[in-house]
């Protein structure tokens, strides 16, 4: 017969809570001011929700093992809570290795794109793809995400750019959902290129007239959960206008506006974002003094992509005027064919050294920040009562090792067995 509890993990050297009191989001002083208990405990229920966090002294006085159906001794170990990986293209088929040859050699992002690669590529490959051959490589790929710590992850569509591929990459995405241990917050992305031989009004009134309704009546009758709406708002590829429309109706389908842009040039992106209540935008290397100030007085998350320009040699994003100005900066491994990263803490450490950012401003932005910019911060990103139990145990005594070592961190985490993720 089960027990009262699911879960008890106690002594732990550090448990690192992030926040709590309730926050929605930390921004710059919250972020470099995270909540950490020195031998602390936390309680997991059967629902899978924490009942209980605080020092293990506390803890042990209130809860006797027996309650548990499982006790795990944390001494000499730090628990955090799962981390958030807030911008991921993971559904696609055909890698584009060759891409990186050419890049390595000089060729820009836009130079392959425009010669009908990248993303173009990607999209004949994916297209062709039986849904069962994508979804065993999403699977793949999202517990190896797990292995490096990820238990929440945005998972985008966007290389069908037709109807029957989108909605093709938004069930393989669903089916993951509903049969993997990792959460998922799901992305329409049909604006991610204008197809071949379309024009940006055709592939427009395309998404508009053609693929949100359909979206619109399956996520209706219940048969595909879709959470976010995404657009490539650049030069080359949705201009501004086409960008806001496309936004504007998925905001009124119920969706969050969660798009890429001022990724390769300043488009105004961010003020365009913030004036229509985007819930986050990504990218914004280019991003302008004004798109930072109207972002912090939206609330608009800035999801700071550090693999991206770090493989493409772009600017860095300006995460500490980001700080500084008082936006809410989030973090994603923008897993995708052009930059094929499925680790949280190798992105926290390109953010630290390329970025300048704190080792918990990293934190708080893989952990509270991204489900923040995920409209899952109520649920998750911190260890708070009633939150998903998601926990984290890293073999080490300070929870910084999850940053400072570079790589290798399945030695670090400790291993599936123990690792979890409730639903
Ligand atoms: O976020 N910039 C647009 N989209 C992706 C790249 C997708 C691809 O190249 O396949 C990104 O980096
Ligand atoms: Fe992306």
């Amino acid at each position: 017969m089960s027990r009262p509890y699911r879960l008890l993990v106690k002594n732990a050297k550090q448990l690192v809570l992030i926040c709590k009191n309730s926050e929605k989001y930390l921004t710059k002083y919250g972020m470099q001011n995270l909540c950490v208990i020195e031998n602390g405990s936390v309680v997991i229920g059967s629902d899978g929700l924490i009942k209980a966090v605080g020092p293990a002294e506390t803890i042990r006085a209130q809860y006797a093992e027996a309650l548990f159906d499982k006790v795990i001794d944390a001494a000499g170990m730090c628990v955090l809570p799962g981390l958030v990986d807030a911008h991921t293209h993971p559904v696609w088929a055909g890698d584009r290795v060759h891409e990186f040859a050419m890049k390595l050699a000089g060729a820009t992002y836009m130079d392959v794109h425009r010669a009908g690669g990248g993303i173009h590529f990607t999209v004949e490959h994916t297209r062709a793809a039986p849904a069962s051959d994508l979804l065993a490589t999403l699977r793949s790929r999202l517990m190896r995400m797990q292995r490096a710590g990820t238990t929440l992850v945005e998972c985008k569509s966007g290389y069908g750019l037709e109807l029957q591929t989108e909605l093709k990459m938004l069930e393989v995405i669903e089916e993951a959902r509903r049969s993997l241990p990792i959460n998922i917050s799901a992305t329409y992305c049909g604006a991610h290129a204008v197809p071949k031989g379309k024009t940006v009004a055709e592939a427009t009134e395309d998404i508009l007239r053609v693929q949100l309704p359909r979206l619109k009546e399956r996520m209706s009758a219940g048969t595909l959960r879709v959470d976010n709406i995404d657009v490539f708002c650049e030069q080359g590829v949705f201009d501004l206008s086409s960008s806001r429309s496309i936004l504007q109706a998925g905001k009124q389908m119920g969706l969050n506006i969660n798009f890429h842009g001022d990724e390769l040039h300043p488009m105004n992106s961010a003020q365009m974002g913030a004036e229509l209540g985007a819930l986050a935008i990504s990218h914004l290397e280019e991003v302008t003094d004004a798109g930072i100030a109207a972002m912090a007085k939206a609330k608009t998350a800035a999801v700071l992509l550090a693999t991206t320009a770090y493989i493409l040699r772009l600017p860095q994003p300006r995460a500490r005027d980001m700080l500084d100005a008082g936006v809410i900066v989030a973090l994603g491994s923008d897993f995708n064919p052009n930059a094929y990263c499925c680790s949280m803490p190798i992105v926290m450490h390109l953010a630290c050294v390329n970025m300048r950012m704190s080792m918990p401003e990293a934190l708080a932005a893989a952990t509270i920040n991204a489900a923040y910019a995920l409209g899952r911060s109520h649920t998750h990103g911190s260890l708070e009562v009633n939150k998903h139990g998601d926990l984290l145990l890293l073999n080490a005594t300070r929870w910084e090792h999850l940053i400072y070592q570079l790589g290798g961190h399945q030695e670090l985490i400790r291993p599936a067995s123990l690792f979890l993720c409730w639903h």
